[in-house]
């Protein structure tokens, strides 16, 4: 069931990636600024509604990678990460001069361990230094995030009395992380409905969610979220991120296309783009994109079983629940195995030149079966050298 969302954000939902910002805090997954202006071009093409392009305080590369992407990014908000300090935010908005349209995101932690642990801070200065860096934050630019770090598993008195305070400094953005990815869908979409029934003026900002992936539910959580009400989801190609990573954009996208009729929400991204996004990204930090990947993986559009193949071959909907051009390959790829029964063979051996009478099909289709016993794969050039094989054997 989907929440009565508010009148003004409708049914668009922002993507926001930030690929090169919690991404690339991915162990072994650093980026040269090149290659960071490669994917950032990229994402503004797609679509993507803000980009995330790193923590301008955190080292002189990140400074420098923020201001050469806010130079040459021409339609996406392009956003900078500080912690709640003025040192840290004027940094970000110094990296940001250029952009187009810049975006400070200033985050600080609200969940008790964080604050007593990580931070030494008692509630009462963290609300203190809510209001001081957002209202800090929006003497530079109108478009402030806000985010509670921990969210998730802050309590919810102190969440409410945080964001409050958070949007009357001025914050336009509050996004609600899942850290540490401890939350579980039904939670998420409790969370986002508990803070827009409890905060007085959070339907006038844009809410968010921003979920990792520690126990395989960011995407769910963040879907979760937006049937209750946010309406930007925070997520990376390939779900790229920190320990198990962040939510997957390429998931998010296409699940709300996918099933609209349950999801009616849209987004601007241009989804023919998604597999070049997937394999740049993937060759630039050497992550390997896992075969069995939900849209980006190899065997995503994939067959081999012959019972799945004679399906696919009579309608492409019979296993098939989106078009492999949407994401931007070209077709499906029936992988030819021990699994692939004759009508596969038979379409392969026409798609491969061959016309083959009865004998000599089923003679082909017998050496066939044979090889794919002892092969994982049986490409195209065994099948043509087991037809020719078969055609000296007449
Ligand atoms: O996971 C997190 O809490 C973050 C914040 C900085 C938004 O990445
Ligand atoms: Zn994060």
């Amino acid at each position: 069931m989907t929440d009565r969302i508010p009148p003004a954000d409708q049914d668009r939902v922002k993507i926001f990636d930030t690929t090169l910002r919690d991404g690339e805090q991915s162990p072994g997954a650093s980026m040269t600024l090149d290659e960071k202006l490669q994917i950032a071009t990229l994402l503004d093409e797609m679509g993507v509604d803000i980009i995330e392009a790193g923590f301008p305080i955190a080292s002189e590369g990140d400074f420098e990678a923020v201001s050469e992407i806010a130079k040459v990014i021409q339609n996406s908000v392009v956003c900078g990460l500080s912690r709640a300090s003025k040192r840290d935010i004027d940094r970000a908005w110094e990296a940001l001069a250029h952009a187009k349209r810049g975006r400070i995101h200033t985050f600080i932690s609200t969940s008790p361990l964080h604050m007593e642990y990580k931070l030494q801070l008692s509630p009462a200065k963290v609300i203190e230094k809510i209001a001081e860096s957002v209202s800090h934050a929006r003497t530079l630019t109108d478009d402030v995030q806000w985010s509670p770090e921990d969210g998730t598993r802050s309590e919810h008195e102190f969440l409410v009395e945080a964001v409050t305070v958070a949007i009357q400094s001025g914050a336009t953005t509050i996004n609600i992380p899942d850290t540490v990815g401890y939350t579980a869908p039904g939670e998420s979409a409790a969370l986002i409905r508990m803070l827009r029934e409890r905060v007085k003026g959070i339907d006038a900002v844009t809410i968010s969610t921003h979920c990792h992936n520690d126990l395989g539910m960011a995407v769910a959580n963040a879907l979760a979220a937006v049937q209750a009400g946010a309406r930007q989801i925070e997520c990376t190609i390939n779900g790229l991120g920190e320990r198990a990573g962040n939510a997957a954009l390429e998931e998010v996208v296409m699940a709300m296309r996918v099933r609209n009729d349950i999801m009616p929400f849209r987004t601007g991204i241009d989804t023919t783009r998604i597999m070049q996004a997937s394999r740049l990204v993937s060759n630039v930090t050497g992550f390997p994109v896992q075969f069995n990947k939900a849209i980006v993986g190899k065997n995503a559009f994939a067959h081999e079983s012959g019972i799945h193949q004679d399906g696919m071959l009579k309608h492409a909907g019979t296993y098939e629940i989106m078009r492999p051009e949407d994401v931007g390959l070209s077709e499906s790829n029936l992988v030819m195995g021990k699994h692939s029964g004759r009508h596969a063979f038979r379409t392969k051996l026409t798609e491969l030149g061959f016309d083959l009478g009865d004998n000599a099909f089923e003679d082909a289709f017998v050496r066939f079966k044979a090889l794919a016993d002892r092969k994982k794969e049986v490409f195209d050039d065994d099948i043509i050298a087991l037809v020719s094989e078969a055609k000296a054997d007449e």
